[in-house]
């Protein structure tokens, strides 16, 4: 009864510009390891649940991509989304399709961009988290250590004296701002929400039943037609209908049950440069470098990435990121790597798609 959907619609825009809308980065190499994002989140998550059991969930335009990468597959396991709407229309849209095909199904819900090395630790949580929800009504999370005031993150609140390993929850929030973020940093019973979910098909139909009811509606008005040829004309229709929303913002923090396990895996949410250097191999000098010949004098701290084979010769440059693709050159200051996504909108404009 396991199942998994892993959530591979996003376009990465802060990496690129190896990262682009027509290539994003879950199916790229980012970490120079010979395997993609998206083939190493399938791999991890098929060590729980057969590969069969897996739907890939995303945009209609990387259908192709994800059958050039996961081999295997059917487009069974493909679910695919005419428009992007944020993550609670499209898990909620597979939560319907896999009750209809199996509705004592237990799932993990995975971000297809995660860094996570310790495979077994893995493993060991989500069956933890499968046996939680396999006999109660509860939306499970996995929860890491909180660092530092991210304000990119989920918060959650759990239970403090709880013995076991799994903890109730008090309150989930969502992307706090950052005075928020730093009190809950000083309270201590909080943790960064990984962004992997495991449930029950039935319990979270019904947490969108009950907190998402007009969501709900439209997803299920098209039941009756899943699994036939109107499915794809029934969905172009009406999944762009769908609130733009995070599972986040529209179902966990409304939710008064929810429950979270705290990781016992190193992980890093690939989300920018400079959280893939933390995760690279440094030379002497702390650089990271992907793929590249370098010759790199008076340089440090720096995260570069070549096309494969390319040599480059740097001197005198610290904490930057310098990026080559064969269109285009990036050299852009590490710590103002947020801005990265803005540039790349002042590029479209000036230059068009790249
Ligand atoms: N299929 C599909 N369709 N996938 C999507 C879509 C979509 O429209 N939008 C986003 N995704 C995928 C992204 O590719 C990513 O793998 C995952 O869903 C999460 O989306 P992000 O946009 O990366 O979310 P976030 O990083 O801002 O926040 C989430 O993750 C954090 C941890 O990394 C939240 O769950 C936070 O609470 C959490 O702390
Ligand atoms: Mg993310």
């Amino acid at each position: 009864n396991y199942y998994a959907i892993l959530m591979a619609g996003g376009v990465g825009s802060r990496f690129w510009p190896v990262s682009t809308s027509s290539f994003p980065k879950q199916f790229h190499d980012m970490l120079g390891t010979g395997e993609t994002l998206i083939q190493k989140t399938f791999s991890r998550l098929s060590k729980i649940v057969p590969a069969k059991n897996i739907f890939i969930l995303t945009n209609e335009r990387y259908n192709d991509l994800v059958f050039e990468q996961l081999g295997g597959i059917t487009q069974r396991q493909v679910v695919l989304e005419p428009a992007m709407r944020n993550t609670a229309p499209c898990i909620l849209y597979a939560a319907l399709k896999i009750q209809k095909e199996n509705p004592d199904a237990v799932m993990v819900v995975a971000p297809s961009d995660h860094w996570i090395e310790d495979e077994q630790a893995f493993t060991n949580n989500i069956q933890t988290a499968f046996d939680t929800c396999e006999g109660e009504d509860v939306l499970m999370t996995l929860g890491i250590k909180p660092s530092f005031p991210n304000t990119g993150y989920g918060y959650i609140q759990y239970e403090k004296g709880t013995k076991s390993d799994v903890k109730m929850v008090a309150q989930f929030t969502e992307k706090p701002d950052y005075e928020t973020a730093k009190s809950f940093l000083d309270q201590g019973n909080y943790l960064w929400n990984a962004g992997i979910f495991i449930w029950s098909v039935n319990s979270i139909v019904k947490a969108f039943q009950n907190l998402s009811p007009a969501m709900f509606d439209l997803f299920d008005k098209g039941m009756d037609s899943y699994n036939t040829s109107e499915e794809s004309a029934f969905i172009l229709e009406n999944y762009p209908k769908a609130e733009n929303v995070s599972i986040d913002y529209g179902i966990m923090e409304k939710s008064t049950n929810v429950k979270v396990l705290p990781a016992t895996f190193d992980w890093n949410d690939l989300g920018t440069w400079g959280s893939l250097y933390d995760k690279l191999d440094k030379d002497v000098s702390d650089n990271a470098i992907v793929n590249g010949k370098t010759l790199l004098l008076n340089a440090e701290n720096n995260m570069i990435r070549t096309s494969k084979g390319k040599l480059v010769v740097v001197d005198g440059l610290n904490d930057y990121i310098v990026v080559d693709k064969e269109e285009v050159l990036l050299i852009y200051p590490k710590k103002k790597e947020q801005d990265i996504k803005k540039v790349l909108n002042q590029v479209k404009d000036t230059f068009g798609e790249h």
